[in-house]
């Protein structure tokens, strides 16, 4: 593969929480340069490299070669590929492979990968001998403007996704978005809910670019500096929102825009139907509806959200979804509080907040409109 690289350098967005703070060193063909990254923090000189095969095929050659050429001994630990591994017994395989490897409290975890490698590996750092050093290296859309930024970690339990977990920053996020050029292009449209999201809740220019570009950012038809540019811009939103509330006790629930049906549908569907950001875009349509419902948004900015999920494509196989199923998913998240069901609404575009106050009713009206929207599978 041809290389890009922006020639200008990399962006640099800061997550400020004080002793904890860290950079997110965003670049186009840059991978190679992580190890020099990585050194110039400071970082252990002994390090485990957390990847699953699919990534590591196509990226770890880099990162290790550019490690040890700063003096860094690399060790690589493989997890399995899926969302299905993301447990407490792959976290046990990785503590297993870290102590045969002797990293002790100077060492430090590399996550090599997406969002399951990320929150798995970012878990064990947390954890592994009270805590060590970690830094993200995320290779999807949706982990590089989300999932790695922000400290949180965690795994998978048997009745609930991510129900064990710790918010635990990491000391840098490095991304190449080069990286992006070999993912398949559901994962990259998945990714692009977040972007949309992000728009929605903080960033009315980001919607208005995207009402311009976004069938192009989904093909990543758009200039290497431009591709950087558009993930620091969503970098900065997302760790705006995690330095105000890192621990999610108010402004960073707004991140949850589109979860609360989004995460029920994924649920309903055994986590096997939808991708995360599908899942979100579904959530989305119903969350904005019941945000004209209730009189937060006006439906002229209902149609502008539903009209980029559109240009993405409204994911198929909703309509046959039971919506006392979902409500019933969505009582028992674990973001709900005594069998209430918060939701994240839209008060303009740019601007969300929480409501604890939708009825019944109104949510069943939200997936019945998200539904209707929703093509038959083919
Ligand atoms: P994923 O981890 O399931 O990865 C998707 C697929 O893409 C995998 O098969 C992976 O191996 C492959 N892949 C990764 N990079 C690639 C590349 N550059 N080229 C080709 N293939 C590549 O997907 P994801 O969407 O990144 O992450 C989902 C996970 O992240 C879930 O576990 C979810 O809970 C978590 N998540 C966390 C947050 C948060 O804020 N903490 C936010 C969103 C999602
Ligand atoms: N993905 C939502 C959050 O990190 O809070």
């Amino acid at each position: 593969m041809e290389s890009k690289r922006v020639p200008s350098g990399m962006e640099t967005v800061r997550v400020d929480l004080g002793s904890r703070s860290y950079p997110i060193l965003i670049g186009h063909g840059t991978l190679s340069d992580f190890g020099r990254a990585y050194a110039a923090r400071g970082l252990g000189s002994v390090a485990a490299i957390v990847t699953n095969p699919t990534v590591a095929r196509l990226y770890l050659d880099p990162v290790r070669a550019g490690l040890e050429a700063q003096g860094v001994a690399a060790t690589v630990v493989e997890i399995p590929d899926g969302e299905e591994f993301k447990t407490l017994a792959t976290a046990g395989r990785i503590y297993g492979d870290l102590i045969r490897a002797g990293l002790d409290r100077r060492g430090c975890i590399v996550t090599l990968g997406a969002g399951a490698v990320g929150h798995t590996a970012g878990f064990v750092a947390a954890t592994y001998l009270r805590g060590i050093d970690f830094v993200q290296v995320p290779t999807t859309l949706e982990a590089q403007i989300d999932a790695s930024v922000g400290g949180k970690t965690g795994v998978d339990h048997p009745l609930g996704k991510n129900m064990i977990g710790a918010f635990y920053q990491p000391k840098l996020v490095y991304i190449d978005t080069e990286t992006l050029m070999t993912l398949p292009r559901r994962e990259v449209v998945a990714g692009m809910a977040e972007v949309i999201k992000h728009g929605l809740i903080r960033d009315e220019a980001l919607v208005r670019f995207l009402e311009s570009k976004i069938e192009k950012v989904a093909d990543l038809a758009i200039e290497p500096e431009q591709l950087v540019s558009l993930i620091a811009r969503n970098c900065r939103i997302k760790a705006g929102v995690v330095a105000a509330d890192e621990t999610e006790a108010g402004l960073r629930e707004i991140l949850n825009y589109g979860h609360t049906v989004g995460h029920a549908v994924e649920a309903v569907t055994g986590y096997r139907v939808y991708k995360h950001g599908e899942a979100v875009m579904l959530g989305m349509l119903a969350a904005g509806r019941i945000g004209v419902i209730k009189g937060f948004w006006k439906p002229a900015d209902l149609q502008r959200q539903n009209a980029l999920i559109e240009k993405l494509g409204i994911p198929s196989g909703a309509r046959t979804l039971e919506a006392d199923k979902l409500i019933g998913r969505m009582a028992s998240d674990k973001k709900a509080r005594d069998g209430v069901i918060r939701f994240v609404l839209p008060e303009t575009i740019g601007r969300a907040v929480t409501c604890d106050t939708v009825k019944r009713t109104e949510i069943e009206e939200g997936i019945r409109y998200m539904q209707e929207r929703a093509p038959e599978p083919v």
